[in-house]
């Protein structure tokens, strides 16, 4: 008997409209917009992969708590039912809520870094670099060397490198490493999940030096998916155990509730220590608001709370990572190398063995793309030599990976999206030889990303 679809364990309640453009208006928005696909109006994007932060669709049931917000200043009831639903799942002491994750990151690492100071991780996500690097702090990689190779099969591609791990601390010396950060699943490296058994081993040599272990949780349900359907003795365990096991280990989090709490904004730092943690919350009340809100409205702290418990639940963790796995699927059979496995939020192409002839510095995953705008009004997003490249010390070098992430939004597209984008990639499949690579006419100071500028490089380059 062939296995049967696994469908969207919902239905459509409400349509949002998309407008069809043609390859002429996106060429005109392309050149506006100089090459950089964050400075497109969205207006002008058919299937918007760029991320799947903030942009999945909330539930009935999240749209009816909304009107249970109670929009107090202090000690608001809806401050109260966000605190009980993240530690139900999450039992840290203290919990931090704040505006989205990178202000979580913001609280912490102004405190715990500086000069000196180093911050290792399976891999940083750029924000979580940046916040790191701007305190004048250091932020190291440790993923294993399968996370680093796109066609290397492994479980469990987010692990982290446990005898780097233990090098470096030693090498540096505790003092120097304030706390060590695992981020499930690790995004950068491809939305691949972390284990238990490795996050266990973390915390041994966390526990060896006597450093604190933080979670990046961004993706926490679909990483506990993962460890359901593949670490051994975890399939009859339910996804909500695994999650409380995994924060059971940490002594802190960080979280960004745009991911898989399921809302349009929000996040977290939760941790342990009543001394650290007094001081997290002076230092939020300067740019974030008053502790029981931390610059969100009391309905937003209710759609979190609705969200987390959808979060946890096997229908709609099995549709997810189901209907992720199914893109990966479709752009393997065009031709188009992708990162192996499937993550769970998103599909990575491998634009650097897609199109060996633009060197990494030439930027093949922004080639790819504009291209995959220009021919389908795909948005996604480069996360390589354009993202990374730009060194500390103003010199360029070509990132790990060059790749471009489809991110896919919870509960938003349907199949027949994805049909779709797997067509464009298809069609540019054929003609990949023709595309060309990129400059970079502008760009700021850090996290160029987000609003350089490009231009072709001529035939002759
Ligand atoms: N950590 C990870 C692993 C992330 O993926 C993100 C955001 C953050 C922290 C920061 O959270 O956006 O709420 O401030 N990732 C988004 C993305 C932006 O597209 O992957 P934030």
């Amino acid at each position: 008997m062939t296995a049967r679809t696994i469908f969207e364990p919902f239905r459509i309640h409400s349509v949002e409209p998309l407008r069809i453009t043609t390859e002429a208006e996106r060429r005109l928005a392309l050149e506006a917009a100089g090459l950089n696909l964050f400075k497109l109006p969205a207006r002008d994007v058919l299937v918007d992969l760029l991320t799947d932060s903030g942009t999945g669709a909330m539930s009935r049931d999240q749209w009816a708590a909304i009107q249970h917000g109670d929009e107090s200043y202090a000690g608001s009831p809806s401050w109260s039912v966000f605190l009980e639903a993240v530690q139900e799942l999450f039992p840290f002491k203290h919990v931090i809520p704040t505006h989205q994750g990178r202000a979580a990151e913001r609280i912490i690492f102004s405190l715990l870094g500086g000069p000196g100071k180093v911050f290792p991780n399976n891999t940083h996500f750029d924000t979580t670099r940046a916040n790191i690097e701007y305190t004048g702090a250091e932020a190291v990689d440790l993923v294993i060397a399968e996370g680093r190779d796109p066609a290397a099969l492994h479980p469990f591609k987010g692990n982290m490198d446990l005898e780097a791990l233990d090098e470096l601390i030693a090498e540096r010396g505790c003092e120097s490493v304030p706390a060590v950060f695992v981020t499930i699943t690790n995004n950068t490296g491809g939305g691949q999940p972390v284990s238990l058994e490795n996050l266990r081993g973390v915390r041994a040599i966390c526990d060896r030096y006597e450093v604190p272990l933080f979670l990046d949780a961004c993706r926490f349900a679909e990483n506990a998916w993962f460890i359901h359907e593949r670490e051994p003795g975890y399939d009859g365990v339910a996804v909500a155990d695994i999650v409380r096991e995994l924060a059971s280990l940490a002594d802190g989090m960080t979280m960004s509730a745009k991911k898989d709490p399921l809302a349009n904004i929000g996040g977290w730092l939760a941790l342990n220590d009543d001394a650290l943690a007094d001081r997290c919350r002076n230092l939020e009340i300067l740019t974030e608001g008053f502790p029981t809100y931390g610059g969100l409205a009391g309905r937003d702290l209710e759609a979190i709370a609705q969200g987390l418990k959808e979060a946890v639940d096997h229908d709609y963790l099995r549709y997810r990572i189901r209907s992720t796995a199914y893109l990966s699927d479709g752009l393997q059979r065009a031709g188009i190398p992708v990162l192996q496995p499937a993550g769970g939020h998103a599909v990575y192409i491998d634009a650097r063995a897609f199109l060996p002839h633009i060197e990494p510095l030439h930027y093949p995953g922004q080639a790819l793309a504009v291209a995959l705008y220009l021919t389908g009004g795909i948005r996604s997003c480069e996360i390589g030599t354009v993202m990374f490249g730009r060194q500390p010390d103003g010199s360029e070098t070509p990132a790990a990976m060059d790749l471009v992430r489809l991110a896919v939004p919870r509960r938003t597209y349907t199949q027949s999206h994805i049909d779709y984008v797997i067509e464009i990639g298809a069609e540019i499949a054929e003609r990949s030889r023709d595309l060309r690579g990129l400059r970079i006419t502008w760009e700021p100071q850090t996290l160029r990303h987000f609003t350089a500028r490009f231009e072709p490089l001529r035939m002759s380059v």
